[in-house]
């Protein structure tokens, strides 16, 4: 006699919801042959479409892809309580409520797998909490929105505005009607809250975390930066700092090189860094509805086959952020002389060193690119602060940070 099938609830059926059922029937027999169980729809919910209570009694495990964390978040825990466990691609449930989460599926037993709410179809969680689940990672990083990753590979190929492009990005689908949370950093914030918490094995929640998006980036910007050999992507990272970790998403500046700088349009890509395993990259598709849809499957069949991971926190560690970064620094000045010794003292007297310098005469005016050496960041801002106070500046400072390391 066969096994019993497992009877999946779905909760929402728009873009991920709807590929994912699609995917579902599909590659029953291939789950099946992986997990010993076939799979099968036990009833979908949407917000005029199905009672989540009668949902939930007639399933054996539940699939979350309403989003958001409202009421996403009662749904999730009333099926974890339930001994259900559950499949989420909900970064925003996730980094603003993932102790909660956790905290209940570890009491009630059951498991709770995100693997489509970080990266895309890259497979970090697994790789995280399970081949690195021993490992004393250093640090993650890396491009985890696809939709600012195309609007600055655009930006720098066609020299075209950021509005222009972001237009662009909409009538391709990379970016939705309402890009905001893509590109003020709020969406990769969130995913490098999970990373995080994942990585260090500590709370980590989206308050936490510092984010800056790219809508303030300039074509020039770009241009002058592949003057000094440098690409822009939007990275976050999350890293051990003197005896605590910081969180962060800003665009910044990679040397040509960087694994991450070939990068391009709609990806993601992720790093992973540990004494133990040195350095691991990995790269794929952003986002998509089928892409989501075949990570989220990928969790049933984890799921089906047992094994939790049980994201116990180990530690308690302080989340620090005043830390030191490279910066590409962009002034407007007056064309006359002692400026640039006025800059520079300015600099110096903040322990700012510089490492290259591209000075353009423009009219009246001329224009300082300069990188500068690592430094702590309140002192960088310190230094801004005068800079932008000097009667030769044309318009404010504008500075975008750097990662220095140069890969050959
Ligand atoms: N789209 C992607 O490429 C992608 C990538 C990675 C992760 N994700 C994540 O996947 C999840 C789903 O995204 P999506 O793009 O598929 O969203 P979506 O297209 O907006 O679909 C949301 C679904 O949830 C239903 N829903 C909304 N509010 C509800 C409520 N109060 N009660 C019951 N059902 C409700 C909607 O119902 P109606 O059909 O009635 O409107 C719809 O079916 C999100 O957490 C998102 O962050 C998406």
């Amino acid at each position: 006699m066969s096994p019993d099938p497992v009877r999946i609830g779905l909760l929402g059926r728009g873009t991920v919801g709807r590929a994912f059922a699609e995917l579902l029937a599909e590659r029953a027999g291939a789950v099946e042959a992986a997990s010993g169980r076939r799979p099968e729809l036990a009833g979908t919910l949407t917000r005029s479409e199905g009672d989540f209570g009668e949902i939930l009694g007639r399933s054996d495990l539940i699939v979350e892809l309403i989003g958001g964390t409202d009421p996403a978040r009662a749904y999730v825990l009333d099926a974890l309580r339930a001994g259900r466990p559950v499949v989420t691609a909900n970064k925003q449930l996730l980094a603003r409520h993932g102790e909660e989460l956790f905290g209940v599926a570890r009491e009630a037993g059951v498991q709770l797998r995100f693997e489509a709410a970080v990266a895309g179809v890259i497979p970090i969680v697994r790789v995280i909490q399970e081949s690195f689940g021993t490992t004393e990672v250093a640090k993650v990083f890396g491009i985890v929105n696809g939709t600012t990753n195309f609007i600055l590979s655009e930006m720098a190929a066609t020299g075209a505005a950021y509005g222009d492009v972001l237009a662009r990005a909409q009538e391709l689908g990379y970016a939705e009607a309402d890009p905001t949370d893509d590109v003020n950093g709020a969406d990769a914030a969130a995913k490098m809250a999970i990373l995080a918490r994942l990585a260090f094995h500590t709370p980590v929640t989206l308050g936490e975390v510092a984010y800056e998006g790219i809508e303030q980036v300039k074509p020039d910007d770009l241009a002058y930066a592949k003057e000094l050999g440098l690409s822009l992507k939007l990275l976050g990272i999350a890293e051990r700092h003197e005896g605590g970790i910081s969180v962060r998403v800003f665009p910044c500046f990679l040397y040509a090189g960087h694994p991450l700088a070939p990068v391009s349009g709609p990806f993601n890509a992720v790093m992973v860094e540990a004494p133990a395993i040195t350095e691991v990259t990995m790269s794929g598709p952003g986002a998509g509805g089928v892409q989501t849809a075949s990570a989220v499957l990928g969790d049933v069949v984890s799921i089906l086959a047992g094994e939790a991971p049980v994201h116990e926190t180990r530690q308690e560690l302080p989340v620090v952020t005043d830390v030191v970064s490279s910066f590409y620094l962009h002034l407007e000045v007056a064309d006359r002389p002692g400026v640039l010794a006025k800059i520079a003292r300015v600099l110096g007297d903040n322990e700012i060193s510089v490492k290259s310098v591209v000075q353009r005469g423009v009219d009246d005016d001329a224009r300082l690119v300069m990188v500068v050496h690592e430094c702590l960041e309140s002192r960088f801002a310190a230094a801004m602060q005068e800079i932008g106070e000097l009667e030769d500046l044309r318009s404010a400072p504008r500075s975008i940070r750097v990662i220095e390391e140069e890969f050959v």
